[in-house]
């Protein structure tokens, strides 16, 4: 066997996100993913026959377009040759749609793919009922007006209550933020601690999006039905945030003892997000520098019945472990910001001698992480998480950032349902 090819992260681009059921709201994920794959082919001017694979991640797919990696490649002007599949590894899809190309590289089934993901929460599927959809399926196979009639009848009022997904783990029926309280109360997490995180969140993104950082990562969407409107810019960085108005906000998920608020929580988020992936070789040969190389990744799990949101705390030292590398040789560290007390208690674990002793097996904690290189340009409390473009989101800004800073390695993280954790080492 051949040694595995290097891949190169080329170049990334996103919408701009936004709150679901505003500016986005008479879009599709798929409207969304198209725009900015569209935009980051315009950019990079990559040869179209040059793409042997395009996957995306969704975590709440349409019923009318499930493969949405197949729909945009054939939406934005790919060779119908291309293949194209779709991932669903819940708020870390789009990275794993990017391991997915990254494995294609390194295989040799591919020199170049694209790799992102998308989400509309503006766009859910609501569905009916189970009776009221055994009624309908009977109705449409009715051969006469009284059989139509008759498929409807023993129908109750609660049968025709919609069904909307959740926010919840399937297997223990606690939603996301009754899980992030529960870190809260479990790891001694403080509300105050809990503000000064978001609060830096909405600092740091806005600093970059002032200081041109931020910017060059989008591209604009015209909305319908004129697509007259446009937009440029993310809507949910609030720049004028406080510590004080953040604590003024009630507890959204525990109303008398919570301390996890729509402040200090990622918001329900439009959006998509892509990259451009090549083998080093191919980089080189058609004259593209490289932002960064994927040294390492990783995946891990925890019980959801246990601490929902500590995959992420499992999955670094696997990553940095695979890389050969120590917590403190990274330059830059991206976490997704599910929660602030998700950040906080990852955080902790990874400084903890105990979390190191029970859950890795090792003497020495994972390291400690500085605060100066975590999260330099927000993260997803202040910019927004649209679950299935947030690990695309994530990689662009990491490698971007790397590389004007000019720095050496990058660690990226994302938590994820099924108490599951993602982790990336990227390099220059
Ligand atoms: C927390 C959550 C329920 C809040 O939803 P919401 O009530 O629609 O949130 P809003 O944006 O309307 O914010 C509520 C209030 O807080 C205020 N607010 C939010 N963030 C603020 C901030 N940083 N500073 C000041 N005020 C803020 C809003 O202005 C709003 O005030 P208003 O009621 O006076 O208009 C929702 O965002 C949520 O479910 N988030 C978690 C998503 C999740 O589980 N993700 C999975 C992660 S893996």
């Amino acid at each position: 066997m051949s040694e595995p090819q290097r891949v190169a992260v080329i170049a990334g681009c996103r919408t701009p996100f936004a709150k679901a059921g505003t500016v986005y709201r008479d879009l599709t994920a798929l409207d969304l993913a198209k725009a900015c794959v569209r935009e980051l082919i315009e950019r990079s001017e990559v040869d179209l026959r040059s793409v042997g694979v395009l996957t995306m991640g969704q975590v709440i797919p349409s019923v009318l377009a499930p493969n949405l990696a197949r729909e945009v490649g054939l939406g934005v002007g790919l060779p119908a040759s291309v293949p194209a599949h779709s991932v669903n590894r819940a708020c870390a899809s789009s990275n794993q749609a990017i391991v997915d190309v990254v494995q294609a590289i390194q295989n040799g089934h591919a020199e170049v793919g694209i790799a992102g993901g998308a989400e509309s929460l503006s766009d859910v599927p609501i569905l009916h009922s189970r009776r009221m959809a055994q009624a309908l399926l009977a109705a449409s196979r009715a051969r006469s007006l009284g059989e139509r009639l008759r498929a409807f009848a023993g129908l109750r009022l609660r049968d025709l209550k919609p069904q909307t997904p959740a926010i919840a783990e399937p297997s223990t029926g606690l939603s996301m933020g009754q899980s992030a309280e529960k870190l809260a109360q479990e790891n001694g997490i403080t509300r105050e601690e809990q503000d000064e995180l978001s609060l830096r969140s909405h600092l740091r993104a806005a600093a970059a999006i002032d200081d041109g950082r931020l910017p060059p990562e989008l591209c604009r969407v015209f909305v319908p039905p004129r697509y007259e409107s446009v937009v440029e810019a993310d809507t949910l960085v609030r720049r004028d945030t406080t510590l004080e108005a953040l604590a003024a906000l009630s507890p959204a998920f525990d109303r008398k003892y919570g301390t996890v608020t729509a402040g200090n929580s990622s918001p329900l988020t439009d959006g998509a997000a892509a990259l451009l992936l090549m083998s080093a070789e191919r980089a080189q040969a058609d004259g593209y520098t490289p932002l960064a190389f994927v040294k390492s990744w990783a995946v891990a799990a925890v019980d959801p019945a246990g601490q929902l949101l500590m995959g992420p705390a499992l999955a670094i030292p696997r990553a940095l472990e695979r890389a050969g590398l120590e917590l403190s040789d990274m330059d830059l560290i991206e976490m997704h910001e599910a929660f602030a007390v998700q950040v906080a208690s990852n955080v902790q674990a990874l400084e903890s001698q105990r979390w190191a002793a029970q859950q890795l097996g090792r003497t020495k904690p994972v390291g400690q992480v500085d605060r100066e290189r975590l999260n330099v340009s927000g993260g997803s409390i202040a910019i927004g998480h649209p679950f299935g473009a947030t690990g695309a989101r994530i990689t662009t800004t990491l490698a971007r950032e790397l590389h004007r800073r000019n720095g050496k390695f990058g660690l990226l993280s994302v938590c994820a349902q099924g108490g599951m954790g993602f982790a990336m080492v990227l390099e220059r």
